[in-house]
């Protein structure tokens, strides 16, 4: 392997360390538009930067920067603020679509309409999302991630008008940052790297490894305002690992509900069949 490029009398490897160590979600924007033309090119330049499944680039992209459709999309993200602000919004969709009506138009057999697919052209719109960010950030660019996606997947995919095989996975905002955020944490990396095999966590380890998180995490939710307080306060909630599980966090009986919407959406929008499909081994067709 040759060795990375040098540009500036700083290496790639120092300036690529320094992007990473400085990252932040940015949630307050400033009223700046961005140039359409750098976006894209900038896009163009993450989906090379980036591997893709069988390099079948099953991605699609959308960007959406009117007001009125953003005003939309602000609705389906359960108001984020954000939203509103940023003067771009990208969302990052799976898409075998596109592959698919290629195969079809060569006379070739069809394929990508199944779980698997779903998988594959998902993982990559995660992979191109996250070398997007990367990009964006090293232009001195603010992005957040939006998870609420997820929660409004069949709604947001009706608005911007995706067919079929191609639903949204995530959507990240952009813009000039109008804030600068203290950093977050991130769990030691004890708690996750393994060395050979997998080490469960005992429960000094997690004592260990949780107790920084627990009082920052709880210090800057109930500082964050009277409101939050109060939330916490009516839902009993006394330690961060119970707020996260909390009806005002990710409640397990609201992602049941939204995990089998999307069951159902993945049914309708041909990523999985109603009725379970043999096995390769069932089938008598060898791995
Ligand atoms: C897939 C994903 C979805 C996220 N969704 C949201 C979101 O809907 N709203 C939000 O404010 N932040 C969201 N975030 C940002 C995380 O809250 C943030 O990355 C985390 O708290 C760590 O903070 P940092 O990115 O500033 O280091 C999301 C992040 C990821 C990776």
């Amino acid at each position: 392997m040759s060795p990375p490029p040098e540009s500036s009398g700083v290496s790639a490897a120092a300036a690529f360390s320094r992007l990473m160590q400085a990252h932040r979600s940015i949630r307050a924007f400033r009223d700046e538009p961005l140039d359409a033309g750098f976006v894209d090119g900038l896009l163009e330049e993450a989906l090379h930067g980036s591997s893709s499944s069988g390099n079948l680039n099953m991605v699609s992209v959308i960007k959406t920067s009117e007001r009125e459709r953003k005003s939309q999309l602000y609705r389906l993200h359960g108001e984020q603020p954000m939203i509103l602000q940023a003067p771009l919004v990208l969302t990052f969709c799976a898409d075998t679509e596109r592959t698919r009506r290629w195969l079809e138009l060569r006379g070739a057999r069809l394929g990508f309409a199944d779980f698997l697919s779903w998988h594959v052209s998902s993982f990559d719109a995660m992979i191109l999302a996250q070398t997007a960010a990367l990009a964006f950030e090293s232009h001195g660019l603010g992005v957040c991630y939006m998870g609420t996606t997820l929660f409004a997947m069949r709604e947001i995919a009706e608005l911007l008008g995706c067919p079929t095989h191609c639903l949204p996975v995530t959507s990240l905002v952009v813009g000039h940052p109008a804030e600068a955020p203290a950093q977050r944490d991130r769990l030691p990396r004890a708690a996750w790297i393994h060395d050979e095999t997998y080490r469960r966590a005992q429960p000094g380890d997690i004592d260990r490894d949780f107790a920084e998180r627990e009082r920052r995490g709880r210090e800057r939710y109930l500082s964050s305002g009277p409101e939050m307080a109060g939330l916490w306060e009516q839902h009993g909630i006394e330690s961060l690992a119970h707020y996260y599980t909390s009806p005002i966090k990710y409640d397990p009986d609201l992602f049941a509900g939204f995990s089998a919407d999307l069951v159902a959406l993945l049914q309708a929008r041909g990523f999985l069949q109603a009725t379970p499909q043999p096995t390769p081994a069932a089938a008598g067709i060898a791995p």
